[in-house]
């Protein structure tokens, strides 16, 4: 009863979200909605917070998506301004709720999709690799529990500019199929327990501007490819097996903080 009653102020929630977004606007997809009762099921979301007024009330999701990134911990974006005339989720922040669940598959039942913040819960198992079939933009599911190998699947996630992943448990090396994400700005992947030498895939992230790979585990030269991120204003490569030359970083114009 508790999780019946659980779903259906989640579903208000979501509607309530939508209608406010934009007068005389069309509902959100029937199918969407159901996704989000799953996806709360998958993560363990059993207390969503339907009293987050500053996040309803601020049509954030209207401003320039550079700025639309909310300082909430517990919401849900819609977008009413679709050719369709349907309010589509394209952000779900839930940073810090204590969900002790797994990545939702489900996920991949918001078509829309562009921002997705799980960090700081304590979400385990693997990372789904149908998520590769999502339009994130963002991703961050740092500081939970996560395990196993980064999935070479997401390597299709090419609209991908935010890619964080520190402090989890993931292993093994990483894909190479992760080269394919040229629009990355932003990769952090501190402290995992990756294995082998750090990738050389620097020529496929020109556009890096933060670079965070502390404590992750890898050994070996730091490749010299790194010297080509001109973008760069973040770079932590501290605490891991690395030896050798440090590459000429002369060209890093921008790089305030090592
Ligand atoms: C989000 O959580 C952090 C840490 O608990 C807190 O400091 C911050 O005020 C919260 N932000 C909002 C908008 O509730
Ligand atoms: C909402 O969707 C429309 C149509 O795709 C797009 O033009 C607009 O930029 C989107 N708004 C935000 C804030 O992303
Ligand atoms: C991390 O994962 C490995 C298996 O890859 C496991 O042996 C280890 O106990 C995990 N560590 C933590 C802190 O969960
Ligand atoms: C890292 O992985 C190895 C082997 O999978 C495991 O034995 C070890 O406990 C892991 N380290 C941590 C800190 O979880
Ligand atoms: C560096 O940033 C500038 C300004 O955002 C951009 O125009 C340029 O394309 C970027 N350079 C690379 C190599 O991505």
């Amino acid at each position: 009863m508790a999780r019946v009653l659980t779903y259906i102020s989640f579903i208000v929630f979501l509607l309530v979200l939508c209608m406010a977004a934009q007068a005389g606007t069309g509902p959100t997809p029937d199918n969407e909605v159901k996704a989000l009762s799953e996806i709360a099921e998958q993560l363990g979301k059993k207390d969503w917070n339907i009293n987050v007024e500053q996040c309803i009330n601020d049509l954030s999701w209207l401003t320039p998506r550079l700025d639309w990134r909310p300082p909430c911990n517990n919401s849900l974006f819609c977008n009413c301004s679709y050719p369709d005339s349907l309010c589509h989720v394209v952000a779900l922040i839930l940073k810090e709720q204590d969900l002790g669940g797994v990545l939702p598959r489900s996920l991949v039942k918001l078509p829309y999709l562009m921002y997705l913040d799980l960090s700081r819960n304590f979400l385990g198992g693997n990372i789904p690799h149908e998520w590769a079939s999502t339009k994130l933009e963002f991703l961050n599911i740092k500081n939970n529990m996560f395990s196993g190998m980064v999935p070479l699947e997401l390597g299709k996630l090419v609209n991908l500019e935010n890619f964080i992943l520190s402090a989890n448990n993931l292993s093994g090396e990483l894909p190479f199929a992760i080269t394919k994400l040229t629009k990355l700005t932003e990769l952090r992947i501190s402290s995992n327990n990756f294995t082998g030498r750090m990738p050389d895939f620097f020529r496929s992230w020109k556009q890096l501007e933060k670079l965070e790979i502390q404590a992750s585990g890898f050994e070996g030269p730091i490749p010299s490819s790194i010297s080509i991120l001109s973008n760069l204003t973040e770079l932590d490569l501290s605490f891991n097996r690395l030896e050798g030359h440090i590459p000429d970083l002369h060209d890093l114009n921008f790089l305030k903080f090592m």
